[in-house]
This record gives C-alpha cells, sequence and structure tokens, in this order.
C-alpha cells in the first residue's frame, strides 16, 4: 500500500529526511514515534504531498509521487481521495456544523450531490459515536468530539490510508480514550494507517510495527512487543526510558 524509497527532504543545507526507505502492507498499523525534531511529522506531510521532497519517490494507494510536483497535478488531486489524514489540531471549519465540515469536500471535490453525501456523513458520524451531534458548531463540541468529526471528515473521502499525526496530544486525558477508540475500531476494520504518538500502550496495542525515527532516518521497525521491550539503539533506549520515567 506504501513504498517509500531513498526520501530526501531538506531545509536549506539541514537534511530533515535523509534516505528513508520503507513499506506498508494494506491493512498494517504503523505506530511512529522518536523524539521531537526527528521527522516524524515530516514523514507524514510528505507521504500525502503537503510539503514537497528533494530526492526519492513514494508510492501510496496506487498513486507515485515524486520530487517538486505542481500543484496543480493530477496525481495529487488523486492522493488527496485516497489518504486521509488527522492532524493535533483539528482545524475544522468553524463556521459550518459537523454535518457540513464532512459533507464538504465529497460535494465540492468529488460532486457527490448533497442528499447522499449527508447519508454517508450520518453514517460516519455514527461510527465515531457523534450521531446526535450532527447539527452542533466546532465551538459547541469539546475537544475530544471536535477531533472524532475531523477524523469522520477524512473517512469521508473514502481513502484507503489513513495518517495521523498525534491525533490525542491536544486533548485531556479524559477525551484522550475516545479518540484512540475510534482509531482502534478502524485498524480492526482493517484501515491502513500511519499513527505518530506517545502514547505507548495503545501504540502496542493497535500497532503491527512500531517505527522509532530519530535524525530524518528510521532506527528502528519491527513488532511492538520487542522495539519497546528489547530497543536495539541508544535512541530508542534513551526514548523509551524517559517516557517510563515521567
Ligand atoms: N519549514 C521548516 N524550515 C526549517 N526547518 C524545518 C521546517 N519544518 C521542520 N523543520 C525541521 O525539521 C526537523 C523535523 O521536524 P518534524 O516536525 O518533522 O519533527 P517531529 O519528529 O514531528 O517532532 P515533534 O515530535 O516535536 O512533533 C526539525 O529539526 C525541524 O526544526
Ligand atoms: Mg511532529
Amino acid at each position: 500500500m506504501i513504498s517509500v524509497r531513498t526520501l530526501c527532504k531538506r531545509h536549506g543545507a539541514r537534511a530533515v529526511l535523509e534516505q528513508v526507505s520503507a513499506d506498508v502492507e494494506r491493512g498494517e498499523t504503523i505506530a511512529i514515534v522518536g523524539p521531537s525534531g526527528g521527522g516524524k511529522s515530516t514523514l507524514l506531510r510528505c507521504l500525502n504531498y503537503l510539503e514537497t521532497f528533494d530526492e526519492g519517490e513514494i508510492r501510496i494507494a496506487g498513486t507515485t509521487l515524486v520530487p517538486r510536483m505542481s500543484r496543480g497535478d493530477v496525481r495529487l488531486r488523486e492522493l488527496r481521495t485516497r489518504v486521509g489524514m488527522v492532524f493535533q489540531q483539528f482545524n475544522l471549519f468553524p463556521h459550518l456544523t459537523a454535518l457540513d465540515n464532512i459533507t464538504l469536500a465529497p460535494r465540492v471535490v468529488r460532486g457527490i450531490e448533497r442528499a447522499r453525501a449527508e447519508e454517508r456523513a450520518r453514517e460516519l458520524l455514527d461510527k465515531v459515536h457523534l450521531g446526535d451531534r450532527a447539527g452542533a458548531f466546532p465551538h459547541e463540541l469539546s475537544g475530544g468530539q471536535q477531533q472524532r468529526v475531523a477524523i469522520a471528515r477524512a473517512l469521508a473521502q473514502e481513502p484507503e490510508v489513513m495518517l495521523f499525526d498525534e491525533p490525542t496530544s491536544a486533548l485531556d486525558p479524559e477525551m484522550r480514550d475516545e479518540v484512540m477508540e475510534v482509531i482502534r475500531d478502524l485498524a480492526k476494520g482493517g484501515m491502513t494507517m500511519l499513527v505518530v504518538t506517545h502514547e505507548m500502550q495503545f501504540a502496542s496495542d493497535i500497532a503491527s510495527r512500531v517505527w522509532v525515527i530519530d535524525q530524518g532516518g528510521i532506527a528502528e521497525d519491527g513488532a511492538p512487543a520487542r522495539v519497546i521491550e528489547e530497543p536495539r539503539t541508544e535512541v530508542a533506549r534513551e526514548f523509551f526510558g524517559r517516557l517510563r520515567r515521567r
């Protein structure tokens, strides 16, 4: 489903991703962890082409991405419907209801008629346990509820891959569980996902593999139990040690 080959990304003289290569099979969930500034967000942003890159190639859900594609490239339009992304900040449209946040892209980007888009949006709201909040505006929802609307909005594009960048980090602890529950259900349903998270229990519950990303590379890649309990690199040992002491 995802194949990354010798991906390089620089900011000025500084390498942010260096020769990253990795493969993800359909239905896998990868938990991505590692120290701040290691390149986790940058990798996800390259996979979704929110940022271009300098060298290498990404194949994701049947779309091939190369450096410096133009904004109007048809492959990027394809990509938007095949890959969904959810950020730490929910970024809902503040002036639209939950329902309209979800139906906007399907109606505008894919030309789906309102009645059908709304029917699908209500199914998605049920799936994220917000079936009764379709008419609510973002400011009327809790952080956890807003994040679940953001997940439903991404799912409305019927993506084959979902990317999550610290989806629970902006939430109070009591709201994290309800968001993790929704992501866990997606994993069970066979969605292919990359999830940047610092919640190690969650990571080992849902992930088929854990990647430790440091200094622009994948320092460790293995089963959760192996990587978390018996890290092979100094950076991973330190990272998990720090989490345990917190
Ligand atoms: N626009 C930019 N210009 C210059 N450097 C950048 C830019 N965006 C990111 N970087 C640098 O790229 C590196 C990787 O950043 P990235 O946000 O991918 O890290 P991260 O692993 O997601 O960190 P965190 O855990 O703090 O979210 C950092 O050193 C950062 O300073
Ligand atoms: Mg980040």
